[in-house]
């Protein structure tokens, strides 16, 4: 049975990995799970300048699921090179590097410097931050900015460029064909959806930033049908994720056409649930007699 993903010219070992965000930079959590059997660590946001974060709570719980605003909280590039890098260069599994920007140089210069560094088997682009050029709105809901930057990017190098896509949007195909006239190598969605609770004794929002982003089971569906319908849209292979607690999840994620899929906010439950998730999708795949990732697509 073959469970390896290639995504540009590179490959993965396995299809899954862990959500940005939810991981760190890998070093805590390899103190809980064995890094050598996941697909990837898609890491912590890394921005230019150092990010102390959003003003707390940064989280709270919801129906099924949770708000967060933590800010894209961060040491920069120069701690994430002294301080994380060196774990992520010797780390057992790939690190798939999460870049934010609030414009576009940012991203730019990021990519560029990282090149140098090497620590890394390649780059999922944050395009759900705040573009401060286009009066704060996100990268990720035009199609037209989502070209032009996978474009600016793609020449910088030749490792694989994951967009990771917001699905705060009318129609997230119409920015995965953007992403993918851009050259990039695969894209991976969803990233948080947008929430808010509000504190009605108060009568202020929970998080102080007001609108949050909204991860877990509650989002799963949403994460579902964002990856049918760029499936359906684009040829570059999608990473699919939002709301993945369970072999049977991520398994909906495939048949919906994803190759490879990420486990987020149900870290926070059992940090052993990317490996139940990889043991569950090994015993449907023996079951239905499929020999690749690829057996999964074509059913819907
Ligand atoms: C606490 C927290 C922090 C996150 N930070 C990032 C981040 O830095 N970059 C990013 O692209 N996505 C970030 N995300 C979004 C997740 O990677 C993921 O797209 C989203 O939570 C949906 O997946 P899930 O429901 O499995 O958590 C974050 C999510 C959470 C819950």
């Amino acid at each position: 049975m073959d469970l390896s993903v290639t995504i540009g010219n590179s490959v993965l070992p396995n299809p899954v990995g862990v959500a940005s965000g939810t991981f760190g930079f890998g070093e805590e959590y390899g103190q809980l799970i064995d890094l050598s059997r996941l697909g990837a660590v898609y890491a912590k946001a890394v921005t230019l300048e150092p990010r102390p974060g959003n003003d707390t709570p940064r989280m709270v719980e919801t129906p099924s699921g949770m708000l967060n605003s933590i800010g894209l909280a961060n040491p920069g590039w120069e701690g994430f090179k002294e301080k994380k890098a060196p774990f992520l260069k010797d780390m057992a599994c790939p690190a798939v590097l999460n870049i934010g920007g609030k414009k576009e140089e940012d991203y730019l210069e990021l990519v560029e410097k990282c090149e140098d560094l090497d620590c890394h088997w390649g780059y999922e682009i944050n395009i759900s931050c705040p573009n401060v050029k286009a009066g704060g709105l996100a990268f990720g809901t035009d199609p037209i900015q989502v070209e032009k930057l996978t474009k600016k990017l793609r020449p910088l190098t030749k490792k694989p460029l994951i967009m990771k896509l917001t699905p705060n949007v009318t129609d997230i195909g119409e920015i995965a064909k953007a992403a993918e006239a851009g050259g990039a190598d695969g894209v991976s969605a969803i990233n948080t959806l947008k929430g808010m609770v509000i504190d009605t004794r108060a009568k202020k929002p929970v998080i102080p930033a007001g609108v949050a982003g909204l991860s877990g089971a509650a989002v799963r569906p949403v994460g579902v049908a964002s990856v049918y319908r760029i499936a359906q849209s684009v040829k570059i292979p999608v990473i699919g994720l939002g709301g993945i607690f369970t072999a049977d999840h991520a398994i909906q994620y495939l048949l919906a056409g994803a190759s490879a899929i990420q486990v987020g906010t149900a870290l926070f439950v059992d940090p052993q649930i990317p490996l139940q998730v990889l043991e569950g999708i090994r015993e449907y795949m023996e079951q239905n007699g499929f020999n690749s990732l690829s057996d999964f697509h074509g059913y819907l």
